[in-house]
């Protein structure tokens, strides 16, 4: 690898899991890793192993399936915690676990409870006991941001001598500001004895809207891999965001004299199947994968990049991926026609999902005269939903009328018995959701209900996210369909059905040692 190469470590899966809200099942993750093996990117993290027997499952799929992408599962410095990231990693072509513990006077106050000297005994043991099971291990001070550099600096070292290869400093709180970062990166890189035995990282959250600022300036000194998130999901206010680190190194490589392995025609791709999976929309003017990133409104500015597209533009938007959208499908295709683009998205399909998946697009090309490559996407969720379907969509009928209150009346079947309600509510969702609950009665409360339309025009399906939560779980369901009434009963559904399967995931960073 060239000394100018970025490692682009991405933990959607993991940090992005993070963010309240935004859990996603095994299957929606698998097809996040191969979006993201199809940017090229180096390392994903894809969960966190000792969570919950779903987040197991989760990385060891990830782990088997991948092969162009090194898989890294998180764990504490704990003996438990890295033994189980092993067992999750143990297919993988290439595995890395990431083992960390808190480094800040506060952290391991507060929460460890532990003197320093204890802390840097533990790292130690959980940086050999992970190198014993796997070649590629990295090392986390957790709350580096605010660590007295002189601690930082003797439990790197120590870490490093234990068989750490990927030291990551990260800014757990987001408190760092760009040259202040820098700086300490730059000291450390030069104090630590051995640092030329490692490639040092970052992992930046965005509290102060610097986490790629920080990251790179990291970068300028001598920082090699950067953890980041497609479009910046994380906890709290996130991470770094994926498309604008790789972005600014790319944009700007006169100054950074850096690069990234990224194929960045593809993050458009990426950032819209997290967005569709998580529910958490992309603000249109987000750099690089908003609406408005490369809309100009001002007839100035339209008259310039008419003339010369340079005059207001400093990357082009084919080069993220903009306006790549392919008319994929019609009526009249065919299914091995249908299978073959669904195998360039980097979805398999066979037997009876294809049979399944196939009869929905027909259905849907009824309907919708052109089929976009989004339209695929959302109609693989909404038909290959690993989720038993205790709760199953027969029928839906809903009047709504200016001036009249709207009814909905719904037909499930429920646990193989088929029952029908009728509701009244304030507009047609609200009565369709109502007339769902009462037949189920779950008691949970809605958090959030967002609709997104997949492609252009007013023949396009609505993409809707119910977010859904009771005794503390959350859980998203998804729905897509041209009525968009139509698509929220099935998002609303989908959600119910994921809470009956719950399981319980421990924090990270919520636990001690
Ligand atoms: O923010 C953080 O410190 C983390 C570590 C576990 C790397 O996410
Ligand atoms: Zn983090």
């Amino acid at each position: 690898m060239s000394q100018n190469q970025v490692i682009i470590f991405d933990t959607t899966l993991r940090d992005g899991e993070q963010s309240p809200g935004a859990s996603m099942t095994k299957d929606e993750k698998l097809r996040i890793a191969r979006a993201l093996e199809k940017l090229r990117v180096d390392v994903i993290e894809a969960g966190f192993a000792i969570a919950s027997p779903g987040d197991f499952e989760a990385v060891k799929l990830i782990a088997d399936t991948i092969q162009d992408s090194i898989i890294c599962s998180l764990s504490r410095a704990v003996d438990a915690d890295i033994d189980r990231a092993a067992e999750a990693l143990a297919g993988a072509n290439a595995g890395r676990i990431h083992t960390f513990i808190a480094t800040s006077a506060i952290h391991m106050q507060h929460k460890l409870r532990l003197p320093p000297d204890q802390v840097v005994e533990q790292a130690v043991r959980a940086v050999k006991r992970a190198r014993n099971l796997c070649a590629d291990v990295e090392f986390s001070c957790e709350d580096a941001g605010r660590s007295e550099i002189d601690f930082l600096c003797r439990i790197i070292e120590a870490a490093i001598d234990a068989g750490a290869r990927t030291i990551n400093i990260p800014d757990t709180v987001g408190y760092a500001i760009p040259h202040q970062f820098a700086d300490t990166i730059g000291q450390i890189i030069q104090r630590v004895p051995n640092a030329d035995k490692a490639i040092f990282s970052v992992h930046c959250h965005n509290d102060l809207g610097l986490a790629v600022a920080n990251s790179l300036a990291a970068v300028t000194a001598g920082a090699r891999q950067v953890e980041c998130t497609i479009n910046g999901l994380g906890e709290r206010a996130g991470n770094a965001a994926l498309e604008e680190i790789v972005m600014a190194i790319k944009t700007r490589k006169d100054l950074l004299d850096v690069h990234t392995r990224i194929e960045t025609e593809n993050i458009l791709a990426a950032s819209r199947l997290v967005s569709g999976i998580t529910g958490f929309p992309v603000q249109p003017n987000k750099a690089i994968v908003g609406a408005n990133a490369f809309a100009h409104e001002s007839g100035i500015h339209q008259d310039g990049v008419i003339k010369h597209r340079e005059t207001y533009e400093i990357m082009s938007a084919q080069s993220v991926g903009w306006h790549t959208n392919k008319l994929s499908l019609g009526k009249l295709s065919g299914r091995n026609a249908f299978r073959s683009r669904l195998e360039e998205l980097g979805i398999e399909l066979s037997g009876e999902a294809l049979n399944a998946a196939f009869a929905r697009f027909k259905q849907l090309a009824d309907r919708k005269h052109e089929i976009f490559d989004e339209d695929l996407q959302a109609l693989v969720t909404d038909t290959l939903t690993e989720v038993e379907e205790h709760i199953r969509l027969i029928h839906l009928e809903v009047t709504s009328c200016m001036g009249q209150v709207p009814v909905a009346s719904v037909q499930l079947n429920v646990d193989g018995k088929e029952q029908t309600a009728r509701a009244e509510g304030s507009g047609p969702v609200d009565a369709t959701f109502k007339a769902i609950e009462q037949l189920i009665g779950s008691a949970a409360s809605l958090q959030l209900y967002s609709v997104n339309a997949i492609t252009q025009g007013t023949d396009s399906q609505g993409e809707v996210t119910v977010r859904l939560e009771k005794a503390g779980r959350i859980v998203n369901g998804n729905g897509a369909d041209t009525d968009i009434v139509v698509a929220s009963a099935k998002a609303y559904i989908n959600a119910l059905n994921l809470m009956r399967e719950g399981a319980y995931r421990a924090h990270p960073q919520t636990a001690g040692v």
